[in-house]
């Protein structure tokens, strides 16, 4: 029997597991050192983000120290990302991951409730080395998130497992149908491999970036309603290799991510969406799609899709965590390309950009609502989808 006939009977029993846990815990990202002009302080960020925003976990990209003491008060629970430039010093001298600990996590444990750290987010766009196929990437990040776990222990914190991040446009080979999708070589066993074997000798998750925006703006024969979480007639895609129907982009994202997973046996890993959203705003020439109000749809159709507990065709339990990106503006730039987008959720003064709610109920929303720009544009998006022009996708 061949690798790939082992791998869909591993994707046909996963979607026969059954299993009682369903609830998909739903926070928000937030970077506190965004030079945004006229941000709130982090104490004013934790106090709203729990009397009107209803979250009750944090994604806190380039973490202070003074954000992490300011969420210490709160019940929020944190998942930290420590920034790329930091992941060499942290493989070459245990004391420098050592001594990160002491500032960002010793005065604040078990007070401030961290679940995880992410040692880097997408290193394998940002740093040179490890896209020259003849360095082995792994040499720099394993050690580091190997450091970084061993002085979590031998501080004595033994409940803050250690990840890193990585984003789903840099590692994935393919987007339909799910079931065919792989880690990119070289890197997946070159450094994907690796870092799954010390997840799942460490008990922490995989981390990944999910953005179905990213893909919709590479691939124009996407409907937007795909998309959007829309529920058109019509608006499904079929693995004919699993039998699992695809009603929106970012289930068949996770599935990607989840079949690439099997290739190495780790389909049952907990995976975490550190990243996932829309922008509302951006130098996007063609970009009638970048608005307040399809935001508001993605973030709707999201969290009401997470709430339904259906979890994905793959995964029927459901991600352990999603976070939405994020909660204030910060220009940043797209990967490879030069788009400068919008994705915050609120506005400087901490006012809402449009409804949004992280306690609402699959009930209370609704299915996802495009009605205001008329039912005929989705109609023109989803006729070339059903004509089979989505049949391959492959990034
Ligand atoms: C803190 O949050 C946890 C889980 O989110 C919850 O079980 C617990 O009751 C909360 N504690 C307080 C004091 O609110
Ligand atoms: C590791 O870092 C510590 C403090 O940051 C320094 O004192 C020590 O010399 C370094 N060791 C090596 C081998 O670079
Ligand atoms: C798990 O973490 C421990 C502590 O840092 C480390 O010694 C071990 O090598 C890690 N496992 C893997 C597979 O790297
Ligand atoms: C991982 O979890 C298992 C079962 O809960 C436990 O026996 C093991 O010690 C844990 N390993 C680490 C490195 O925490
Ligand atoms: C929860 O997940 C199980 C499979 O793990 C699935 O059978 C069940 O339908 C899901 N519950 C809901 C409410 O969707
Ligand atoms: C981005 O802009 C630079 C300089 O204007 C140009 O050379 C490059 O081709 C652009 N990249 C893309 C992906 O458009
Ligand atoms: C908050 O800022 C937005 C955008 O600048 C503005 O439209 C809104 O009126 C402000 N709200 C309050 C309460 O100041």
């Amino acid at each position: 029997m061949n690798l790939f006939s082992l791998k869909i009977i591993a994707l046909s029993i996963l979607s026969l597991v059954t299993s009682t846990a369903n609830t998909t815990t739903i926070g928000v990202t937030y970077n506190p050192s965004a030079t945004t002009n006229n941000l709130p302080t982090p104490e004013q960020v934790a106090s709203t983000l729990l009397s009107h925003l209803h979250v009750s976990s944090v994604h806190l990209l380039n973490p202070t120290p003074a954000a992490i003491r300011a969420f210490s008060y709160s019940n929020i629970s944190l998942l930290l990302t420590i920034p790329n430039d930091l992941i060499s010093s942290f493989a070459a001298n245990i004391s420098s991951a050592t001594q990160w600990v002491y500032t960002y996590v010793l005065p604040f444990h078990p007070r401030a409730r961290i679940s995880l750290i992410s040692l880097g987010s997408d290193v394998v766009s940002s740093l040179p080395s490890m896209l020259d196929p003849t360095t082995d990437p792994s040499t720099l990040l394993i050690p580091a998130m190997r450091n970084l776990q061993q002085s979590l222990y031998v501080l004595g914190i033994r409940t803050i497992p250690v990840s890193t991040t990585f984003s789903y446009i840099s590692i994935i080979t393919t987007t339909f149908p799910p079931s065919s999708a792989e880690f990119q070589e070289p890197i997946n066993n070159l450094l994907i491999k690796p870092v799954l074997q010390f997840l799942d000798e460490n008990n922490s998750s995989f981390l990944i970036d999910i953005h179905p925006f990213n893909v919709y703006k590479l691939r124009s024969e996407i409907p937007v309603g795909f998309a959007l979480f829309q529920d058109i007639p019509y608006n499904f895609r079929d693995d004919a290799i699993t039998g699992a129907r695809y009603r929106n982009l970012f289930d068949m994202m996770v599935d990607g991510v989840i079949a690439a997973l099997a290739n190495f046996g780790h389909q049952n890993i907990p995976m975490i969406v550190t990243q996932t959203g829309w922008p509302s705003a951006g130098e996007d020439g063609d970009g009638s799609e970048v608005s307040p109000a399809f935001a508001q749809i993605y973030l709707k159709g999201l969290i009401s899709h997470l709430k339904s507990g259906l979890g994905t065709p793959l995964r029927k339990d459901g991600l352990a965590e999603v976070y939405v990106y994020e909660l204030f503006d910060e220009a940043s730039d797209v990967i490879n390309s030069n788009r400068t987008e919008m994705w915050g959720i609120l506005y400087p003064n901490m006012t809402k950009k449009f409804s949004i709610d992280f306690s609402g109920s699959a009930r209370a929303f609704g299915r996802g609502n495009l009605g205001i720009y008329g039912n005929s544009l989705l109609v023109d998006l989803v006729l070339p989808f059903l004509m089979g022009i989505f049949v391959s996708l492959t990034l």
